[in-house]
């Protein structure tokens, strides 16, 4: 069965259970040789990630639109158990890298107490105007767009720094500098809380996250892990 729908140039073929994302120009070339250089997606949550991870850099109306509505509702439950594992003070310093619409931020932000501060992260326009427009209210609040690789954040800033499903999105070559930009941020005895969609191929392995953070002299635990989603403590000593 082949089916189309909303995306700018790709269509999903579903083939029962699998799903094969073809760019729309090779839609009548369908042919094995041509698909396997795509990727293919053995369950709906899959292919929904996929689509999830469309174009933060310049949404479209409806995939913007869209991811508003979807983080919130799908969130709500591991932003509850991130902040549980955080136990905030309410004085912290705290970095949300990669802050999208600000759903989690304003979580945060709700934690703190006025000697506490939180810091927007995200290199997405589109995105830190929605995150700015829902703490709006917020005087305890700061946004940077931008590349944390390239906004020179100086060396132990931060108390905590936050990332909810970030670090999947950043290409692998990338990771090792991304992080460390993210470490040197961070304060001695600071912390990394990270949320992470660990099912492949869209996602990362868990064993592969932890790589990256053990070698810039972090140390993991696992919070709380649930089918394909764990939640990760990263200190810093
Ligand atoms: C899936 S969203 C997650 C947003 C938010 N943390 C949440 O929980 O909904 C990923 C976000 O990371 C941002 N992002 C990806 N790479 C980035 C980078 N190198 N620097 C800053 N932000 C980045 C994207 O713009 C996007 O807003």
């Amino acid at each position: 069965m082949l089916i189309t729908f909303s995306s700018s140039l790709n269509v999903v073929c579903l083939n029962w259970k699998q799903y094969d994302i073809v760019p729309l120009m090779d839609i009548g070339k369908k042919n094995e040789k041509r698909l396997k250089i795509y990727p293919r997606y053995n369950n709906i949550l899959e292919l929904f990630s996929y689509f999830m991870s469309f174009n933060f850099k310049n949404p479209s109306k409806l995939f913007s639109w869209f991811y508003s509505l979807f983080c919130p509702i799908y969130g709500k439950f591991y932003y509850k158990e991130l902040l549980k594992a955080i136990e905030l003070t309410g004085s912290e310093s705290i970095l949300d890298f990669g802050s999208g619409a600000g759903v989690l931020a304003k979580k945060i932000v709700k934690e703190l107490s006025y000697e506490g501060k939180l810091t927007c992260l995200d290199r997405s326009d589109a995105f830190l105007k929605k995150a700015r427009k829902k703490l709006r209210k917020y005087t305890n609040v700061d946004f940077i767009l931008g590349d944390i690789r390239e906004v020179g954040i100086p060396s132990n800033t931060f108390d905590i720094i936050t990332i909810s499903w970030v670090i999947h999105h950043l290409p692998k070559e990338e990771l090792p500098d991304i992080i460390q930009s993210i470490v040197n941020a961070l304060k001695s005895n600071g912390k990394v809380y990270v949320i992470e969609f660990l099912a492949l191929p869209h996602g990362i392995a868990e064993e592969e996250l932890f790589k990256f953070f053990n070698r810039m002299g972090l140390s993991e635990s696992v919070v709380f892990r649930k089918k394909k989603t764990g939640i990760f403590e990263f200190k810093k000593k």
